[in-house]
């Protein structure tokens, strides 16, 4: 039987991280941790404060819609006061420590798909939200929103059936919210600190991406791009070849595969 009830104080008991989850606000049950982790970031929460909940009524995801997260799922943001300078890499670290989890505590094979989907046998198991309050060239803090599909049976959420999955219907069994949570923030920590200390991200990331090469149409906002994503940038932008044969080089969107 899998231990799922989740505090903060087993959230942090023994967490061996330097700073991210030294600090952790956990609710049970909350409208989206996006908004506390604004609060708190404004008020000057310690940099790596972490809220949780255990489930969430408004989930917020990308491009303003909704995110489904129910109890089982797991719905994190963690609080940073970075230099504009780390922003891009943010994105690639955010998909990687997720994709790392899951290999540790399950032997799943993640991957992403540009710019930070993490999918599982081409369904999405996990969606992150990177919101930064920026002035000029000073930020004023990120926060780092991610929702990962732990213990969900997805027959019971026909609207997201048929492009989503949960690291639970993928083994066939149920997997620990905490083991995965703490995990989680550890690779957080040590890829953050890695990234200060000037290493980069980016070709791992790269490597890690299901989009490259593939035939995909790319939309944001009213506007479509369709082409073969050939490669990204160091910034994290997409490189897609269109078939007039220009590069379009895409900062932001959302990536159907074609092929
Ligand atoms: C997406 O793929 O659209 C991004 C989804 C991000 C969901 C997470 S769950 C924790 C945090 N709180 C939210 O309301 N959203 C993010």
């Amino acid at each position: 039987m899998v231990q799922n009830s989740l505090s903060s104080a087993s959230i942090t008991h023994n967490l061996p991280t330097h700073f991210i989850g030294q600090r952790v606000i956990y609710y049970p049950g909350l409208t989206s941790t996006m908004g506390v982790a604004r609060r708190e970031a404004r008020s000057g929460a310690v940099g790596g404060t972490v809220i949780i909940a255990g489930e969430q009524t408004a989930g917020k995801g990308r491009m303003k819609r909704t995110w489904l997260s129910p109890e089982g799922s797991l719905a994190l943001s963690i609080i940073l006061y970075p230099d504009a300078l780390y922003l891009p890499s943010l994105i690639m670290l955010a998909s990687l420590a997720v994709v790392h989890s899951i290999d540790t505590v399950t032997g799943l094979k993640a991957q992403v798909k540009w710019p930070n989907d993490v999918l599982i046998n081409g369904k999405k198991v996990c969606g992150i939200l990177i919101e930064s309050e920026v002035k000029g060239n000073i930020v004023n803090y990120t926060i780092i929103g991610i929702g990962v599909n732990v213990n969900l049976r997805l027959s019971d959420f026909p609207e997201i059936l048929p492009t989503a999955t949960s690291l639970s219907d993928e083994l066939g069994r149920d997997v620990s919210r905490l083991e995965l949570i703490q995990c989680l923030l550890v690779e957080v920590d040590r890829l953050y600190l890695a990234l200060l200390a000037g290493e980069s991200m980016y070709e791992e990331w790269r490597d890690s991406l299901v989009t490259l090469g593939k035939r995909v149409q790319v939309k944001w906002g009213k506007t479509r791009y369709e082409g073969i994503a050939e490669s990204v940038a160091r910034d994290g932008s997409l490189l897609l070849r269109c078939s007039d044969g220009g590069l379009t080089k895409i900062v932001a969107g959302d990536v159907t595969l074609r092929d």
